[in-house]
């Protein structure tokens, strides 16, 4: 084949190069992934519903009188009195039951404050497999979850937001099993996140645990994504686990008549071909079923393909550039409940933000659960998704930083194939100093590495108000690692009325989209008076109705996520007869009643393209 001429060649090396170097760096990551891609393709025993229960506010079923760590007498043993004379101090079987999913706060009024160790345990009877491997597979437990299974220590977790898995087919047993869990949700200094957050510290399983049964070799992870460079080359790896030699796998876009034969070398087998997608948008999240075979296995997803970058202030969506119409959301049930346990509840508030016309989600301020993302994506709906290394975080401790960095990679690592994901933030509202420079760099690094196809970011409130009349400066040291810049701003609320907002000017000294990723402010849903009595829901229309006249003013502004969707509880809150243990922030209220800013904004990203 004849060559015109050499810059065709150029172009053609080059792309060759990323795509090798990307693999190639990909090839890093996929050796090192911790938890196993796509659960809902799985065969799986779930051991959601009642669970026994010991609560155990001094961890006496762990540390003997002399805060020495327990044997015998651990409540991991699970013992039973086998004579009359036996004196064994805990009964799960006699015991408190809660129920798994779910926090701890919200089912029992006992525990509704209650920040500590509660014991779980789950009897289960399984049958084994041969030429089965099983995986016990938690999606997520707050905050620190050590696990027993027949009475084995298994393993330990910190953080509670990120799925963790053990290889248990050893340890499990033909019949019955017992799995016990200590789960401490008391915050840490050191811990991510540590002291202090402005939300319910919900203890507990929080979300569902599953045996995951998979053949010997099986499909742990892979990716897949269009290159960004070219929306017609589909590219990634996928990772076999106990792989044999030169183990044969394939992938197939059956929508698209494509199936690509490969062979995996230690195990990861990389490919990169020609198609094309119709690109996921969120007027058209349009996903594919894939179908990933190896010798012995085989799992299917559904994926979009979409490019996300930056172009100067710009966010450009498969090439064209978006403005993101945004809320944010914590992971809290509507109509009083706790933590999310339910589709339908991520449902719910999703429904709310697409009625309030967002194509976009901030999801505050961890890793949600994988359902909401899932079903973010097939909402059209673009996704923000974060990390909760917040606040006052304990910069200099190396544990700390290696915390954060697992958290981080786990999150990309359960949702890097979620099309609706653009952005990765690794921090909310740090104080600018140097030691959380140097983490927030490396997380950004780690960030990277971990994912080079999406866009990483913060929120920060550093911005520089220079007195009366001056523009707001974003000038914070971080807005050099990142790749979008949020800014959380309460203009009209923390510290200045409404009214003025509509004027003040913003100055960027980065040449980045910046987002502002908070703003807002409080109403109790049904109070009404004038629009300078605070508290009302006039006052908070007021707040909205001056921010929108300013965000109008702002050029490097390519997006807005209010704070937030719906009311949600936070210990801060102490102002009994508004508050009564809830932020009053949203524009909906925990009951689902919308406030007057609900369309106000509703207005706004109507009339936003
Ligand atoms: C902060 C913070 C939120 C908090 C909000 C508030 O900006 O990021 O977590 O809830 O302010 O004060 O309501």
């Amino acid at each position: 084949m004849h060559i015109k001429n050499s810059s065709i060649l150029k172009v053609i090396f080059a792309v060759h190069l990323l795509c090798t170097g990307w693999l190639f760096a990909q090839n890093d990551v996929a050796q090192n992934s911790r938890i196993i891609q796509n659960i809902e393709s799985r065969e799986k025993q779930t051991l959601d519903g009642l669970w026994q229960t010991i609560i155990d506010p001094l961890e006496n079923g762990y540390y003997n009188h002399q805060y020495g760590l327990r044997t015998k007498k651990g409540f991991f043993n699970n013992k039973k009195p086998k004579k009359p004379s036996d004196l064994i101090e805990y009964d799960f079987d006699s015991d408190y039951q809660l129920t798994v999913p779910g926090d701890w706060n919200t089912q029992m009024e006992k525990l509704y404050y209650y920040e500590g160790t509660i014991w779980y345990k789950r009897s289960f009877n399984f049958k084994k497999q041969s030429g089965q491997k099983e995986l016990l597979y938690f999606e997520a437990v707050n905050y620190h979850a050590i696990v027993y299974l027949n009475g084995e220590k298994i393993g330990e977790h910190k953080g509670g937001f990120t799925p963790f898995q053990f290889d248990v087919t050893e340890q499990l047993k033909e019949g019955e099993n017992v799995l016990i869990v200590k789960v401490d949700n008391q915050r840490k200094k050191e811990g991510i996140p540590t002291l202090n957050m402005d939300w319910w510290n919900y203890g507990g399983i929080t979300r569902s645990v599953h045996i995951l049964k998979v053949p010997e070799q099986y499909i742990s992870d892979y990716s897949i994504q269009v290159n960004i460079d070219n929306p017609k080359l589909i590219e990634g790896w996928i990772k076999v686990e106990n792989y044999k030699a030169n183990e044969k796998v394939s992938i197939a876009i059956p929508e698209l008549k494509k199936e690509v034969k490969l062979t995996a070398k230690n195990g990861i087998a990389e490919f990169s071909f020609k198609a094309s997608p119709k690109l996921w948008t969120p007027d058209n999240p349009k996903l594919y079923t894939i179908q990933i075979s190896s010798e012995t296995d085989k799992v299917e997803d559904r994926i979009g393909f979409r490019t996300i970058e930056t172009q100067g202030h710009k966010i450009l969506l498969n090439g064209e550039e978006i403005f993101l119409k945004g809320v944010c959301i914590h992971e809290e049930a509507p109509y009083g409940l706790g933590r999310i346990t339910s589709n339908e509840q991520n449902q719910i508030l999703l429904g709310w933000a697409k009625e309030l016309g967002s194509n976009f989600v901030r999801l505050a301020h961890y890793t949600h659960n994988e359902a909401m993302i899932k079903e973010a994506e097939k909402m059209g709906i673009l996704v923000w998704a974060e990390v909760p290394v917040y606040w006052s975080v304990d910069f200099e401790n190396p544990e700390t930083l290696q915390n954060a960095t697992t958290q981080l990679e786990d999150m990309i690592a359960r949702d890097k194939n979620r099309a609706g994901v653009i952005l990765w933030s690794v921090a909310n509202e740090t104080k600018e100093i140097d030691t959380r420079n140097q983490f927030l760099k490396t997380l950004t690094e780690k960030a990277r590495a971990a994912d080079p196809t999406r866009l990483i970011t913060a929120a920060l409130n550093s911005q520089k108000k220079k007195g009366k009349g001056q523009p707001v400066g974003i000038e914070d040291k971080l807005g050099e690692y990142v790749d979008v810049i949020g800014i959380n701003n309460y203009c009209g609320w923390y510290g200045s009325d409404p009214k003025p907002c509509r004027d003040v000017k913003w100055t960027n000294s980065y040449n980045k989209p910046v987002i502002m990723s908070e703003f807002g402010g409080g109403a109790l849903q049904g109070m009404h008076g004038e629009p300078n009595e605070i508290w009302t829901e006039e006052y908070q229309e007021a707040i909205y109705e001056n921010n929108i006249l300013m965000f109008e003013n702002i050029e490097f502004l390519s997006g807005t996520a209010a704070w937030i969707l719906k009311d949600f509880r936070s210990p801060r809150r102490t102002l009994r007869r508004i508050q009564n243990d809830h932020n009053r922030k949203g524009i909906i209220s925990e009951h689902g009643n919308k406030k007057l800013a609900f369309y106000t904004l509703q207005e706004y990203y109507r009339s936003k393209k």
